[in-house]
């Protein structure tokens, strides 16, 4: 099944596919060991940082390994390219679905681009994931607040993305109504009239960034009112990692064959991503087709 039928089947289904940001090995195996217990089909996907990391290239065989170690279907993505450029690097590795965050370009310009990198992208069978409003925040764990003020003022609005689906032909856009990424101490509710709004005038797929904080009740909301079909998780991930990390290290002091530290780290990010597959309802997902 391609990208595009597994995004159409979660949509008739009313399930969401992960898409797990990886930007190393050992939490690319947690994420997929996880996935293959939870019978789950998941999007992998690399932001340009997590990209040059890990090499594109790397990122695909290692994809189509998992996917066949684990017998899951596993779709790779470009998460938050920020130029034509970087998009490229997605498209020649292989990657199966490309975002192109111009949200930092005015809407004349991102459209601009995002029509040059559909007509591409669509000549090779991929997906195209758009963004024109800045998803607030960074994933990490943030100690301060955000201002929930500020960030309504950058929220999608669903007459100016309706125009833009239809002016670029974009597969999916990525909708902002209260989801940030990372993770905060006060982390802003969804503004699901908005999701509202905006399913009713854009007839395209709808991704929701910034996953990890959000509760599972409201995540479960955002998917049943419909169209939601791609939710990106991080923080979550990184978080984890980390603590678990250094939680084992400091237990661990006179261990330096590292292969024997990671075990109960991969363990910890598989309890992340067992739990968000539950919530987005997808699992079992790969043995129904
Ligand atoms: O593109 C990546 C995501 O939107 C991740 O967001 O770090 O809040 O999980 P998050
Ligand atoms: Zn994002």
């Amino acid at each position: 099944m391609s990208a595009k039928d597994w995004l159409n089947k979660a949509q008739m289904e009313g399930f969401a596919i992960p898409a797990f940001n990886v930007g190393n090995l050992e939490t690319f195996k947690a994420v997929a060991v996880k996935a293959g217990e939870k019978r789950s089909p998941i999007i992998i996907e690399s932001s340009p940082g997590e990209t040059k990391h890990m090499g594109a290239e790397n990122i695909v065989d290692i994809a189509k390994n998992f996917s066949e170690e684990f017998n899951i279907p596993i779709l790779v993505n470009l998460d938050h390219a920020t130029s034509y450029e970087e998009c490229k690097i997605g498209i020649g590795a292989g990657y199966e679905m490309i975002h192109f965050d111009g949200s930092g370009f005015s809407i004349e310009e991102n459209i601009k681009i995002t029509n040059k990198l559909v007509e591409e992208a669509h000549a090779k069978g991929l997906l195209v994931e758009a963004e024109i409003d800045h998803i607030a925040g960074s994933s990490e764990v943030h100690k301060e607040d955000i201002s929930i003020y500020e960030i309504k003022r950058g929220f999608t609005n669903p007459q100016v993305a309706s125009t833009f689906v239809a002016d670029t032909g974009v597969d999916i856009f990525a909708s902002f109504f209260g989801n940030v990424h990372g993770v905060f101490p006060n982390q802003p509710p969804l503004d699901f009239e908005l999701l509202e709004k905006i399913r009713d005038e854009i007839p395209c797929f709808l991704s929701l960034h910034g996953g990890s904080g959000i509760s599972d009740e409201q995540i479960k909301e955002a998917i049943k009112i419909g169209r939601i079909v791609k939710i990106n998780i991080n923080t979550e991930l990184r978080a984890a990692f980390r603590d678990n990390f250094e939680r084992v290290l400091a237990e661990n002091k006179e261990e330096y064959a590292l292969y024997k530290i990671f075990p109960p780290v991969l363990e910890a990010v598989g309890k992340v991503v067992g739990d968000k597959i539950e919530t987005f309802g997808s699992s079992g997902k790969a043995d129904s087709i």
